[in-house]
């Protein structure tokens, strides 16, 4: 089978409070995106990278994110759309016009993701048509009510959180994602996509460090887990 990741990196970063896209922000001496784009392109199984991105950025995105790094081989850029659901559209376009059968979806803002995971969300996918990577939630979690003022505390022990990649067979998903987008029903990740038209989607264990880019405090905190890489690597 021929598989693509198609790589949403086109959203504004508006958490993250600073005048630069997070996803070309400095981390660890590169740009964040540029650090989710090496970890795919060491993953064997993945024939194409569609780098999705702002519209009219595409070229600085080559030129500040790839070429540097020696990353460009492989991949291509497209530009994306108003919600992440629209840019993830764009890429799973592209993914098809390059042939591919199954596309992992994988947020730009995820650079601490391993290929060992990429590998482990496609096996999934390959057996059950649609796979994610979640972690089961270790925090009790409370819904509020009015006012802040509790209301119930959900059963844990079946919450996960949720994080990409995400795997889909490639027309199945892009059947689905045009119909929701011409209904205007738009999910916060592509498995809600599945949910919502009564598919089934199966959860394989992500990875705690996988944690997506929002806030400065996770950008320091993914600063402190490359520079400790880095010094075990030295050490
Ligand atoms: N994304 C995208 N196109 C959009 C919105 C988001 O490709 N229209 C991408 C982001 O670039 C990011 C991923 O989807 O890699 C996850 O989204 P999120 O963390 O929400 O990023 P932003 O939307 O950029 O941040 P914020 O919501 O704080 O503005
Ligand atoms: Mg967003």
């Amino acid at each position: 089978a021929r598989v693509a990741a198609v790589v949403p990196a086109a959203g504004k970063g508006s958490r993250m409070g600073a005048k630069k896209a997070k996803q070309f922000m400095e981390l660890a001496g590169k740009p964040l995106l540029s650090h989710t784009v090496s970890v795919l392109k060491r993953v064997a199984e993945i024939a194409e990278i569609i780098v999705v991105v702002p519209p009219g950025g595409e070229e600085s995105a080559i030129k500040d994110c790839l070429l540097p790094f020696d990353l460009q081989s492989k991949c291509h850029v497209v530009p994306g759309g108003a919600e992440r659901q629209d840019s993830v559209k764009n890429g799973l376009l592209k993914a098809r016009e390059l042939g591919a059968d199954y596309v992992l979806i994988h947020d730009g803002a995820r650079p601490l993701a391993t290929p060992e995971l990429f590998r482990k969300v496609y096996q999934k996918t390959l057996l059950h048509g649609a796979a994610i990577a979640a972690v089961p939630c270790f925090d009790t979690v409370k819904k509020a009510g009015e006012n802040n003022l509790v209301e119930t505390t959900l059963d844990r022990s079946r919450l996960w959180l949720v994080q990409t990649p995400q795997g889909f067979e490639l027309d199945f998903l892009l059947e689905i994602i045009q119909k929701a987008c011409d209904q205007g029903y738009y999910a916060t990740d592509e498995a809600g996509l599945l949910e919502w038209a009564g598919k089934e989607v199966k959860l394989v264990p992500g990875e705690r460090d996988n944690f997506k880019i929002t806030t400065p405090e996770d950008l320091r905190l993914a600063q402190c887990i490359k520079g400790g890489l880095l010094l075990t690597r030295i050490g």
